[in-house]
């Protein structure tokens, strides 16, 4: 009797414990904080770990899509009038960009390399061979004119070599050649005056199986939230096109890797050699990916908002106070002085008079936006899309006839969508992690729940106890009688 009584009380009291700590662990957030700080020690740069060999050499298919704008107009535009364009598209190309000739130095905190990027044609996800013919304004001819503008006798000279070759404002070329280069006339003949000038213009000429420069990243080994960070690119620590120190930093990563533990709160910097800048993305709502819960990220209409409404971004026009309107980015001063403008594609997000001045443009932000998906603990990039328009600036030269009647517009020729979702393989194991983190996370109320449980066992444990005595009571005098 004793004994089993006892046996009783000591439930009850392992009931309390139990639900006591349990409290206590889910209050203390003990257990999402250990995950994390094993996940902020997991994702380093380190050879051996699973976050280099995915940094190194990424899992999931890359697609580099391009959309042309096909100039419908060219005499009517000549004459004065607003552009009208047709999309065409999507070229698509797998994108293949491992980290090459990487080098750890600094103990672990650095690692140098770089990102080598090859594009290999999809014909089964195009709309047609890299052939078909595009008709745009002709690039090399407008910065030759911009260049040569306010000097008489060469703009006499190159106006009437182009007058000779027929050669105009606007030129047709196919998707390939518009894409990785052609030779081009104008060039080739100014490259007799100036033998160090390269004959051949692309969009991306040598940016096959090349890469943008060296890098050296912070490995995250001293701080998780430093983890792929830039710390310089090409031997710099920032840039120079730009006219404030501000705007010339380079920050955050790469954009194709981002540290763990990610916040809704946070603001997520990276840099971009093709756009020339950093930029940042802010928390937009919670997405599910192939099953797996993300937080989207996506660039805030401030980052490329014009002076006015963004001063912070001043320092972005170029020659200095010479400031576009909002959404459009001169980066002709990387560019080796091309008139060329960056922007969302369709000009999304930016000042209204851009979509107006080109009949065709109709920005959605599904399509249009750029975004990126994140799994919050660990970081991984479940399906990201950057998209940018390159537009170019053209306006009437009077020293030039071919420029006709043209009124300035941002024009523009081709708009890419660099995506990618999470491989297969990779989503499986991220699930699998994702269990085990619930199974972790939740101990705190199984152990709630168990002591619920063994409260009740103790409970009833105890009123079986009475019952048993009363009835006993009640027994023996109706034996007695
Ligand atoms: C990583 O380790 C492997 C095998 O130990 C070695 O072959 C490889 O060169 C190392 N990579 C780097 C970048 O050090
Ligand atoms: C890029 O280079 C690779 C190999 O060097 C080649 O196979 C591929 O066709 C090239 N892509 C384009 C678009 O020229
Ligand atoms: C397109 O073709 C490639 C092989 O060239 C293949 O790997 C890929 O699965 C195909 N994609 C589609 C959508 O059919
Ligand atoms: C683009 O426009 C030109 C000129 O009108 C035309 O020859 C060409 O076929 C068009 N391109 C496509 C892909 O439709
Ligand atoms: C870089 O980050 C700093 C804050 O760390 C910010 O003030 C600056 O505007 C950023 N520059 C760019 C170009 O995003
Ligand atoms: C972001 O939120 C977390 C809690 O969710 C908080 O600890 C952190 O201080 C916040 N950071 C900023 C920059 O507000
Ligand atoms: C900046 O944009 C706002 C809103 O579109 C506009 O009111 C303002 O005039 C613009 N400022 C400049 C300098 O263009």
């Amino acid at each position: 009797m004793l004994l089993k009584s006892c046996c009783i009380y000591s439930t009850g009291v392992f009931s309390i414990l139990v639900l006591i700590s349990g409290i206590v662990l889910a209050l203390s957030n003990v257990f999402p904080h250990f995950l994390q700080s094993v996940v902020e020690k997991e994702v380093v740069l380190k050879n051996g770990t699973e976050a280099f060999e995915a940094w190194e050499n990424p899992p999931a298919p890359i697609y580099m899509q391009f959309y042309f704008f096909n100039l419908t107009n060219p005499l009517e535009v000549l004459d004065g009038d607003r552009p009208a364009v047709v999309e065409i598209g999507p070229y698509t190309y797998r994108e293949y960009r491992p980290m090459e000739q990487v080098d750890f130095h600094d103990n672990g905190t650095k690692v140098a390399s770089v990102n080598t990027k090859t594009y290999i044609f999809q014909r089964n996800m195009s709309r047609g061979p890299e052939s078909e013919l595009i008709r745009t304004v002709n690039i090399p001819a407008m910065t030759v004119m911009e260049q040569f503008k306010d000097n008489l006798i060469m703009a006499n000279l190159i106006s009437s070599y182009m007058k000779g070759t027929g050669e105009g404002l606007f030129t047709t070329h196919t998707v390939g050649e518009l894409l990785w280069g052609y030779e081009d006339g104008l060039l080739k003949a100014l490259k007799t005056l100036k033998p160090d000038l390269d004959d051949v213009f692309g969009l991306f000429y040598k940016n096959n199986a090349s890469n943008d420069g060296e890098y050296v990243f912070f490995t995250g080994q001293q701080n998780y939230k430093d983890f792929a960070r830039v710390d310089t690119w090409n031997s710099e620590s920032t840039l120079s096109w730009w006219t404030s120190d501000e705007c010339n930093m380079i920050n955050g990563t790469n954009g194709a890797s981002f540290h763990p533990v990610i916040t809704k709160n946070e603001t997520l910097y990276m840099f971009s050699s093709d756009l020339c800048r950093s930029l940042y993305a802010l928390y937009e709502e919670d997405v599910t990916v192939k099953g797996i819960p993300g937080y989207r990220f996506s660039p805030p209409s401030e980052v490329f908002a014009n002076k006015t409404l963004n001063p912070a971004n001043a320092g972005f026009c170029v020659p200095a106070d010479n400031c576009l309107g909002s959404g459009v980015l001169n980066v002709s001063p990387c560019k080796q002085g091309a008139p060329i403008i960056m922007s969302s594609p369709h000009f999304y997000q930016a000042d209204e008079k851009y979509v107006q001045d080109v009949f065709g443009m109709k920005p959605q932000k599904e399509q249009h936006q750029t975004t990126i998906d994140i799994h919050p603990l660990t970081g991984i990039i479940l399906q990201a899309a950057k998209r940018l328009q390159v537009n170019v600036f053209v306006e009437q030269i009077p020293t030039f006839s071919q420029t006709g009647n043209a009124r300035t517009v941002i024009l523009p020729v081709v708009y890419l969508n660099e995506s990618v979702v999470i491989d297969d393989t990779s989503a499986r194991k991220l699930q699998k992690i994702i269990v085990e983190q619930n199974v972790v996370v939740n101990i705190p109320f199984m152990l709630i729940g168990l002591g619920i449980i063994l409260g009740g066992v103790f409970m009833f444990l105890m009123c079986r106890q009475k019952v048993p005595g009363s009835t006993e009571a009640e027994r023996q005098p109706l034996i007695s009688s």
